[in-house]
Parts: C-alpha cells; structure tokens; sequence
C-alpha cells in the first residue's frame, strides 16, 4: 500500500513529537508516530504550516564543520580534496564517519571492501531497508562536497528524524560506498557495482593493479578489509535487501543555482562508458629519426584524441559528451619519439544507442590511426559500459511531496555525472536529490554548495526517508 503524507498529518506528528508527549506511557509513541506519518488524520492540526516545516531543524552548523574537518582528510593542499582509495587519508575519513555513525546511533558494519553501513533499525525490521549514501573519495584536486554532501547529509537526516521524535517501520540505512570515482583502480562505482552483484568485476578484481602495480587485493588488505579473492561475493547484496535507496547530491551542474531553484528531483541517470586505449610505435631520437621513418604514437593518440571530439559533435546531441582526462607518452622526454601512449577515454549520454555508436566509431578510428602509422593498436579495452537508470516513480513522488510540504522549489531533472545510484538501482527502486552548486562547478576545488542549500536537501532527504520507511 502506497502512503500518502498530508501537510495536517505532518503537522500531527510534529505536534506529537515533543518529547513530553513521546514520554507518554499509555500510548505506544512507535505507533503513534507511524499514524502520523502515513496520513492518518488522528487529531486536527494545531499549528501553522510554517511551525512544522521549522521543526524538522538540520544543525547546519555542525554539518558544516563536518564538511570543513572530512576536507582536511586530504593528499593535496586546501581548498582542493585528494582522497585516494584505501589511502591513509582515506582509511582516517573513513573512521571519521564511522565515529559520526555510531555517535547518531547507528549499528555500523563494513563489508570486504569498505562499503560502510550504519543502520537505524525499524520497529518492523523484517522489511527490507531504505537505503541513502554516496561516497567520499575525491579524484586528485578536486572539492569538498561531491559525495560527501550525500553521506555527512544522510547521517545529519537520521539526526533531524531522531530529534524529531519519529520511529522509523523499514530500517533507515546510511551507505558510504567503497570508490565511486575510478582513480586507483580505473573502475567507477567500484562498490556499489559489485553490491549489486556484478560477477565480471568480482573477477576482474582478481587481477587488478593500481598504477603502481599494487593489487586490488593488497591494497584492500593494507586499508584492513579483505585478502581473499573468495571474499568478494559476500559483497553481492541479497535480492531485496533496500525498498528503496535515495542518494544527496550536489547537482554538479548549474541548472539549479541558474534557474534559483532548491531541489533537483533527478529522473533518470546518463549511460557512462570509459575505455582505454594503448599505442606502441618503435620510438627513437628525436633528431636522428627522420619524419618518413617515424611511427610516433604520441601523434597516433592525439589524432584520436580529436576524433573523439570528432564523434561525439557529430552525434548531434548536446547530451553526448566524451572527454579524454588521461594521456600519457613513453618514454616522456623531450628528444624522445614516443614509443608507447596510452588515453583513458570517457564518454557519455541519455541515450545509450547514440552513446554506443560513439565507442563503436572511436574503435574503428583507433584500427584506422594505428594501420595509417604503422603503428599497433596493442590494446582498445572497454572498461565499463553502462546503460542508463531510470527513477522509480513512487520514489519520485515522495521526493516532490517532499519539496512541497517544505516549501521548497523544486525541478526534475536528468543527472549527467554517474553516481552510485545508477547501480544500486539494478538492485532496489532508486531516486536522487539534487541541491545547486556554485556555478555548477565539480571535480574542482572551487566546488561549493552553500549551508542553506545543503540544510534544504537533507530535510528533503529526511522527509524523503520517513515516507518511504513507512510504506
Ligand atoms: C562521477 O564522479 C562522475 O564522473 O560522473
Ligand atoms: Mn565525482
Ligand atoms: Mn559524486
């Protein structure tokens, strides 16, 4: 059954949750608060609107500082946010929120890799869970808020919904996801991907290195989490194990701050894809080997460079999007021909079709470049290919009757950045919050989300949690 918040029935349980009312011992304040929340006009409301909205009351002050003190967890100077996987930095932010969940009374556990749970148990706690989170690593310079709005925010809503007096019936539970960014290891979402149960990169893991040639699974070890290779699948969630995830998330974009609108209600999350790409050419002196005679494939990787741009204009679409964030030439000297180069390409889109006629076209390039300098294509590896995800609409609803009970403005729209979200929801209905950001800057240090912006998407996330612990 689908529950419905009215203004009066959230009025009622405001009124209702202070704690003299709660400290009633001939009424079961679990289930009157569940009444309460799931529309049931059990008393009229005795207060305005605007005294209810107030009462769902974010400690914005706190929470900041807790965005401040993560920062500081960091491998390059502020204002910028270097947080590798299974860094040191990283293993101290972790503990940072693991204290931040025990202290909001959460139950924590971690699973083989690092992703962190802290559970507020429901007092129906057969049902499956509502899940929140996001993540906390942060690429090399970039800034304080990408993810870590979306963890420090949905612990800070357990926080606004305890102070409120409410009880949740489905467990609430906060998720901090072992590396959505593909730094180390070159693989995004690495957590949550194998959360929701991906066989091919429980075995590719198996394999992996970092650019210092440190295994995944050494590296794990060395952050305290598994060793063993037969770990993995304990990963796997279980079918059903969430009713519904909800992930905050500064938008990363400047639709909100342009449009002066609070809350982004994301739709529908654009397909990622990123490949990588190795050149081998014979090299040489860079005086001595004349231009006939070269195969310079650092010339081979900057003509697919272009060709990638080439495609990706040509789609037609101003959705599609590809980016070449990673070339690097062998041997790297001046008076050097390059003799190996290697490009990390990332390319995206709503429209998965047109996304995959981009890879299909950057493929036939890479042959073609390589044939035409005598060059060897030695590897074209498609290392992730998503399809896009789509919203759920029960959650999109809750999400937009949140906004309006909260007086805030609000717009639906789609999330061009991936996000843990687009994995998760191969295994629970999922929805995305949106907040504005400074000129929709991301993966920068000048990243910035202001208190109040920040404030408006926990209560929304709040509210968003109670409505869905309730069905
Ligand atoms: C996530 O960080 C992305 O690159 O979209
Ligand atoms: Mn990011
Ligand atoms: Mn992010």
């Amino acid at each position: 059954m689908s529950l419905k918040f009215s203004h009066s029935a959230i009025i009622v349980l405001f009124l209702c949750s202070f704690p003299a009312i709660l400290a009633d011992e001939e009424e079961d304040p679990t289930i009157k608060t569940m009444e309460d929340f799931s529309g049931y006009p059990i008393h009229e409301p005795h207060s305005s609107f605007q005294n209810t909205v107030s009462s769902l009351s974010v400690d914005t002050q706190s929470l900041q500082k807790q965005i401040d003190e993560l920062s500081t967890f960091s491998d390059t100077p502020a204002p910028s946010v270097t947080r590798i996987l299974y860094s040191d930095k990283d293993v101290l932010a972790r503990r940072f929120i693991k204290n931040l969940m025990g202290l909001s009374g959460l139950s924590v556990r971690e699973d083989a890799i690092g992703n962190i749970f802290g559970r507020w148990e429901g007092y129906n706690p057969d049902l499956s869970a509502v899940g929140t989170g996001s993540h906390i690593d942060a690429i090399p310079y970039s800034g304080k808020y990408d993810g870590v709005v979306g963890v420090l925010g949905a612990i800070e809503a357990i926080n606004v919904l305890k102070r409120s007096g409410f009880k949740p019936k489905r467990s609430l539970e906060v998720i901090l996801f072992t590396s959505e960014e593909p730094t180390r290891f070159g693989i995004s979402c690495l957590g949550s991907r194998l959360m929701a149960g991906s066989k091919a990169l429980a075995n590719a893991l198996k394999t992996t290195v970092d650019g210092q040639n440190i295994s995944f699974f050494d590296a794990a070890q060395s952050a305290g989490y598994t060793k063993d290779e037969g770990d993995l699948s304990s990963v796997f969630l279980e079918k059903g194990s969430y009713s519904a995830f909800v992930e905050l998330h500064i938008e990363q974009g400047p639709i909100l701050e342009d449009e002066g609108i609070s809350i982004g209600i994301v739709t529908a999350i654009a397909a990622p894809a990123s490949i990588k790409v190795d050149f081998q050419g014979n090299g040489g002196h860079a005086g001595a080997v004349l231009m006939p005679n070269r195969n310079d494939v650092g010339l081979a990787a900057a003509e697919l460079a272009l060709a990638v741009e080439r495609y990706v204009l040509e789609s037609g679409s101003i959705d599609t999007v590809g980016t070449v964030g990673i070339l690097e030439l062998h041997p790297g000297a001046i008076n050097s021909i390059p003799s190996k180069s290697h490009l990390e390409i990332d390319t995206r889109d709503i429209d998965e079709e047109r996304r995959n006629i981009v890879i299909e076209k950057i493929h036939q390039s890479a042959i073609t470049i390589a044939s035409k300098r005598g060059a060897n294509l030695s590897e074209f590896k498609i290392v992730n290919q998503d399809p896009p995800a789509l919203s759920d609409k029960s959650i999109l609803e809750a999400m937009e009757a949140s906004s309006k009970e909260l007086n805030l403005t609000h717009k639906f729209m789609i999330s061009r950045a991936y996000h843990d979200s687009l994995f998760m929801a191969r295994v629970s209905p999922m929805g995305m919050i949106f907040i504005p950001c400074y000129k929709g800057y991301s993966h920068k240090p000048e990243e910035y989300a202001s208190s109040q912006d920040i404030s408006n998407g926990v209560k929304v996330l709040a509210l968003t949690l109670a409505k869905l612990s309730l069905q």
